[in-house]
């Protein structure tokens, strides 16, 4: 059955418009319709093709979605073989490189080199033949690589069909296939939550998604190319730069680097290179340099190549940021708020531009997804001024019991029970990832956090006392606990660095000055997981003096409002750690008291056997604060007016409670008159 013209005609126009907008979309980066709008159309194609298999062309957009298994790649041998680069690391190798091409060309004059970033992914050619792709290769051992073609006819910013004209008859593009940072990201998100081995970076991921036998399988990953070349057929392009040159790409519809340029001699190379590396955290993909080549293409001919790399072509290469080395032992510190972090030390490995002996991984959780192990060899990845990480292990090195494998020789790590710092207990809350040191005040690690905390405006409010001065007197050893700040002379104050006498003068003021306080800011200056402000006002106002807290169970304290079982159990946890109960009574001993009542041995109970009647709003306390002060003195809270009641403290728009205090004559007092009561107890 012959095709019907106007059907022939819809084919070919889909066929267009898919293209054009795929060009939109991944060569101009500036879709022009909705991606369902696109699914549509793409659809409507796929249906016409499936009616009359004749329509079917093998530029057709549908030829996208990948094909039958193979069992092996093809070999496939580059019209003209594929090169690499020599790598410059230093400015003078960048400077050498330069003299070494004014030579070649016998010029003094300053040359002119197109500048673009190295790209982190794997060196593609694609043939075009009149126009059409009809095959791609990885560059295997540059003279024969591995024919890809179905796999990256699914990648839609590969064009299937040169655009425009002026291509030759036939031609092969070079450039990189890369994933995208965010591409990766989520790659990687969708391979964890399906329980499948996750990347270990872009390349990896790239590399791995492009060599799959299965087509279907690259279909669905992320992968993106861009140009940055010719092999056969660069003889035919009437161009006289590789300026030029990449702009043709562009043309025929290969997505170039926006980030490419020209630039004059060696200081316009090294300018470029720093540029480029400002923006590298920022690239959406991956760079692991910048390739600099000679502008004018008759001066590349002349320079020619040496062995394997071209004389008129370097990569100027950033520090490698991974490397392999060996996990010598895994340890654990303590961050400033107790978080336990599971450290590899490394056997000393140059990567990022620093030598890196340590590596983070993260959490317990972490450990063991990645199960880094004693003895293992890893990947290390430092980029920029990132900590470094271990970003996988190599199962193929894992030591094991005997030479024929077997055993593992080391077992999979395991989070130490108490800190090392302090020898506290470790706790990890449920939904947490974070493993915490419950040592509090006495762990070192925690000194400084905890100090600045203790120090800070809503807590005990020493002024002055800020984190750097806090960092200088642990540093120096003078302070390892609150305690110790009262102890603290102007002299040795005055002994430190950036410090006059006149603030050692004053700071030592203002610590005294702290010593009078509330039970709730003491509470919260302690610094209890969980405990903040407003629990500790709380806490302060149910139990009235520090013992009752700090002899509290669990259900006790969950009686308090806002306490529940996870406050609770860390409360009783710091509290339990006889280091901080220490501290509490080198800080009783220091003078440090609070107006809501004295703990409990020590001081008279002020309003013993009095019972008091709160009626109105008073002007500063509230109605909360004023019973836990009255129950902290020893009294009495009552809800009604009687014959018994000892005061009635009344504020503002009192009712029928003081209407009945003056009916019984009992003594109505205002929150001054209170206040005065709580300090001074009752003269009779
Ligand atoms: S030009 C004749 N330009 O770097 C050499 N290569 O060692 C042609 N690469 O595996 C290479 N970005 O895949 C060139 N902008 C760029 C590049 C680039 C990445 C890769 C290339 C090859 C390696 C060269």
């Amino acid at each position: 059955m012959a095709v019907p013209a106007v059907t022939v005609e819809r084919a070919a126009w889909l066929r267009a418009e898919l293209d054009r907008h795929n060009h939109a979309y991944y060569g101009l980066d500036a879709p022009t319709i909705p991606d369902a709008e696109y699914d549509r159309l793409f659809r409507e194609l796929q249906g016409l093709e499936a009616e009359y298999p004749e329509l079917l062309t093998a530029d057709s957009p549908t030829q996208r979605v990948g094909a039958a298994a193979l069992k092996e790649f093809p070999p496939r041998l580059h019209g003209v073989p594929m090169l690499s680069l020599n790598n410059a690391f230093a400015p003078e190798e960048v400077e050498a490189f330069d003299k070494r091409v004014r030579d070649g060309l016998e010029t003094i004059a300053a040359i002119d080199y197109a500048v673009e970033p190295k790209f982190d992914g794997l060196a593609i050619s694609l043939t075009y033949e009149n126009g059409l792709f009809t095959c791609g290769a990885t560059r295997g051992d540059g003279v024969t690589g591995e024919d890809v073609t179905p796999n990256l006819r699914t990648l839609r910013c590969i064009p299937l069909r040169l655009r425009g004209e002026g291509w030759p008859a036939l031609i092969e593009v070079r450039g990189e296939v890369l994933m995208f940072k965010a591409d990766f990201a989520e790659l990687n998100a969708r391979q964890r939550e399906r329980g499948d081995k996750e990347f270990a970076n872009p390349r990896n991921a790239a590399a791995g998604s492009l060599r799959q036998l299965d087509s279907k399988i690259t279909a669905g990953r992320p992968l993106s190319f861009f140009a940055y070349g010719v092999g056969a057929g660069s003889n035919e392009l009437a161009v006289r730069t590789h300026g030029e040159l990449m702009d043709r790409l562009a043309g025929w519809g290969f997505p170039v680097a926006v980030e490419r340029g020209v630039v004059t001699g060696s200081r316009g190379l090294l300018g470029y290179f720093a540029e480029i590396g400002e923006k590298r955290p920022a690239l959406p993909y991956d760079i692991d340099g910048v390739v600099y080549k000679v502008n004018r293409l008759d001066w590349q001919d002349r320079l020619g190549f040496v062995s394997r790399a071209p004389r008129f072509a370097i990569a100027h290469k950033f520090p490698a940021e991974e490397a392999l080395t060996e996990v010598l032992g895994i340890d654990v510190q303590v961050g400033r708020t107790g978080a336990i972090t599971p450290v590899a030390r490394l056997k000393p490995v140059f990567v990022g531009g620093v030598t890196v002996t340590n590596a983070t991984l993260h959490n317990e959780d972490e450990v063991r997804r990645k199960d880094v192990r004693v003895g293992d060899t890893v990947i290390v990845r430092r980029a920029g001024d990132v900590i470094p990480e271990v970003v996988a292990i190599v199962p193929e090195k894992r030591p094991t019991r005997d030479l024929f494998g077997g055993e593992p020789l080391h077992p999979p790590f395991e989070l130490p029970k108490t800190c090392p710092e302090c020898g506290s207990a470790v706790t990890r809350g449920e939904d947490e990832a974070i493993a915490r040191c419950t040592g509090g005040l006495y762990c070192p690690a925690q000194r400084k956090q905890a100090l600045w905390h203790f120090a800070a405006r809503r807590a005990m409010d020493i002024e002055g006392l800020g984190d750097k001065l806090v960092d200088q007197l642990v540093d120096a050893g003078l302070v390892h606990s609150p305690a110790d700040l009262y102890g603290l002379s102007v002299e040795t104050l005055a002994g430190l660095e950036r410090m006059g006498e006149k603030s050692a003068r004053n700071l030592v003021a203002a610590i005294a000055q702290s010593r009078q306080t509330t039970l709730a800011r003491f509470i919260f200056a302690l610094g209890i997981r969980n405990v903040g402000e407003a629990t500790a006002r709380d806490l302060a106002r149910h139990f009235g003096q520090l013992e009752g807290i700090m002899g509290a169970e669990a259900i006790a304290l969950q009686q308090v409002p806002d306490v529940g079982p996870v406050v609770a159990a860390s409360i009783v946890a710091f509290f339990n750690e006889s280091h901080n109960r220490e501290i509490i009574a080198r800080l009783l001993a220091a003078g440090l008291q609070w107006s809501e009542g004295q703990p409990a041995d020590s001081g008279p109970k002020l309003l013993a056997g009095k019972t008091l009647v709160l009626t109105g709003t008073l002007p500063t306390l509230k109605r909360d604060d004023a019973k836990a002060m009255i129950e902290a003195a020893g009294g009495k809270v009552a809800g009604s007016v009687s014959k018994k009641t000892d005061y009635v403290v009344a504020g503002e728009e009192a009712g029928s409670k003081l209407e009945k205090a003056q009916e019984l004559g009992v003594s109505v007092i205002d929150e001054a008159e209170l206040l005065k009561l709580l300090e001074k107890g009752v003269e009779e």
